[in-house]
């Protein structure tokens, strides 16, 4: 059973890695195997449902969501939803999301935008049967100082998530359907 963290934001000095490497830091404390994958670090072509699909990175990318049974999404919010390196990343890796349980840790400029992710959610527990952890992390800019998380509830979310993420990882190891 192993995890990835998915860190989607192209900007040099995201706050959604930030957030991303805070729980990267407490699945490790808490023994889970977990790989750390960065969007930036695997440059994708655009979806045209054709031949960016035989891309080396977008091979590369799927196979480390496909063995993994959880996915925690580390992603910005742009114009009331996912960005849009993240809903292309879905677009050519689909079905290798198939059966994972789904977490999602958000970066975002204000509070009001809090319901961004649900399309995207929608669509991963639509089309692929992903179980979506429902309580999410999402953070503002006043949440950071710096390179860190400055505020303990956000801290806080990060670790409950990492938990709920390796506990129902564990518990639905052979229920979850895959493939
Ligand atoms: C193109 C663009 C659109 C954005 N749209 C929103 C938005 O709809 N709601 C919001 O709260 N913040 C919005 N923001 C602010 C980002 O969510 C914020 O800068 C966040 O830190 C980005 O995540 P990152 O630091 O991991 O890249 C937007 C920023 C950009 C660049």
């Amino acid at each position: 059973m192993s995890l990835l963290v998915l860190s989607t934001s192209l900007h040099p000095t995201s706050r959604s890695r930030i957030l991303c490497r805070a729980c990267l830091a407490a699945l490790e404390t808490r023994g889970a195997e977990v790989a750390f994958a960065d969007l930036r670090d695997f440059p994708l072509p655009m979806c045209d449902g054709d031949s960016a699909y035989g891309d080396p990175n977008v091979r590369r990318i799927a196979d480390l969501i496909r063995r993994a049974s959880a996915i925690l999404v580390g992603v910005p919010v742009y114009n009331y939803d996912v960005n849009a390196a993240l809903k292309n990343a879905l677009e050519l890796t689909g079905s290798a999301w198939t059966g994972k349980i789904v977490g999602f840790l958000c970066a975002a400029g204000g509070g009001t935008s809090y319901m961004s992710v649900m399309s995207f959610a929608n669509s991963l527990m639509l089309d692929f049967r992903c179980l979506i952890i429902p309580r999410f992390v999402y953070a503002e800019g006043d949440d950071f100082d710096g390179d860190t998380i400055r505020t303990a509830d956000i801290q806080h979310r990060v670790d409950e998530l990492a938990g709920t993420a390796l506990g129902l990882a564990a518990a639905l190891r052979d229920i979850v359907p895959r493939g």
